[in-house]
């Protein structure tokens, strides 16, 4: 697989407040290429606990972090498992951790994962590619009405009618089962209005992705069992790259620091965004937002 470095996106941001100079057990719930983590353990963590439930993450995490190798533990698993994870390891609490939600440019830009409609390959789009159905079969097993739908939620895209309409009267031929197949039918599904600054098909792309790998499905119960496993004081950081995953992150953070039973204090009133210089320099850290909590009780 051709290799595209990850670049971490508000990485002094991060660790500005998950201070890891204060030492302990910290953990990267979306470890990715190891940025954010390197960091971690050239800050000061004393120990690191990486998730990803993408096994070609975990590799390349496992290179990145190898001066560590005898401090870091890296486990193939969805961060929404992380109390499973952390009572098979018997830990009860933890000093700090993080989660950089959404796909790595490895995996967006990597050959054969299906995520782009930059080249044509297999239509898969999972994260983990040991469980769960591919892009291309949920495509052929779902509903016209179910199909549009997903696409509006996850990509509110408006023309999401129109377009479920087109990959079902070109599935009824022959299926859909490459990501250029799926990109021409949403480019000729669309209303041709001349130039556009963004390919037609970015939104349905975005749609599908985040449908296929359930990304939005039970965060706000993961984030909330993350901030009751922090020791007092400790910081979680969540790094979110849409309004959808962010609104999730806003109102959980929000839920969990109200009233006599607030059990964190939020540490960004608004969300932190990159500097004109980090967007040039990464154009994925443009729609990036940076929200903060610690744990008070
Ligand atoms: C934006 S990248 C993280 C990059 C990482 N912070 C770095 O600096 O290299 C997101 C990673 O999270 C993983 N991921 C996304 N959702 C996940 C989940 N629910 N559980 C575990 N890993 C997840 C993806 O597979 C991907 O590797």
């Amino acid at each position: 697989m051709a290799e595209v470095p990850h670049i971490p996106v508000l990485s002094a941001e991060a660790m500005g407040y998950m201070a890891p100079e204060r030492g302990g057990l910290f953990v990267d719930c979306t470890i990715g290429a190891g940025g954010h983590a390197r960091a971690l353990m050239a800050g000061g963590a004393t120990r690191l606990l990486g998730l990803d439930r993408d096994r070609h993450a975990l590799a390349c995490a496992a290179q990145s972090l190898a001066a560590w190798r005898d401090r870091v533990d890296l486990v193939h698993a969805d961060f929404h498992e992380l109390d499973a994870v952390l009572d098979a390891r018997g830990i009860a609490r933890i000093d700090g951790a993080i989660a950089d939600l959404g796909v790595s440019s490895m995996q967006l830009e990597g050959d054969g994962r299906g995520f782009s409609f930059k080249r044509d390959e297999p239509l898969d789009m999972r994260m983990d590619q040991s469980a769960g159905a591919t892009a291309a079969e949920l495509i052929r097993e779902t509903s016209e009405t179910e199909l549009a739908d997903a696409i509006f939620r996850y990509g509110e895209e408006r023309h999401s009618r129109r377009i479920a309409r087109a990959i079902v009267a070109t599935r009824r031929d022959a299926p859909v089962e490459t990501t250029g197949q799926l990109a021409a039918i949403v480019r000729r599904a669309m209303p041709n209005r001349g130039w556009r600054r963004i390919d037609p098909a970015t939104r349905t792309f975005q749609a599908i992705r985040i449908w296929v790998n359930r990304e939005l499905d039970g965060l706000a119960t993961a984030l909330e069992v993350i901030c009751r496993r922090l020791a007092a004081n400790a910081r979680v950081v969540v790094v979110s790259f849409h309004s959808l995953e962010d609104r999730i992150v806003k109102q959980t953070f929000r839920a969990l620091g109200r009233g006599h039973e607030a059990i964190i204090r939020i540490l960004t009133k608004r969300p932190l965004v990159a500097s004109d210089d980090e967007r040039d320099r990464n154009p994925r850290a443009r729609s990036a937002k940076l929200r903060a909590a610690e744990r008070i009780a």
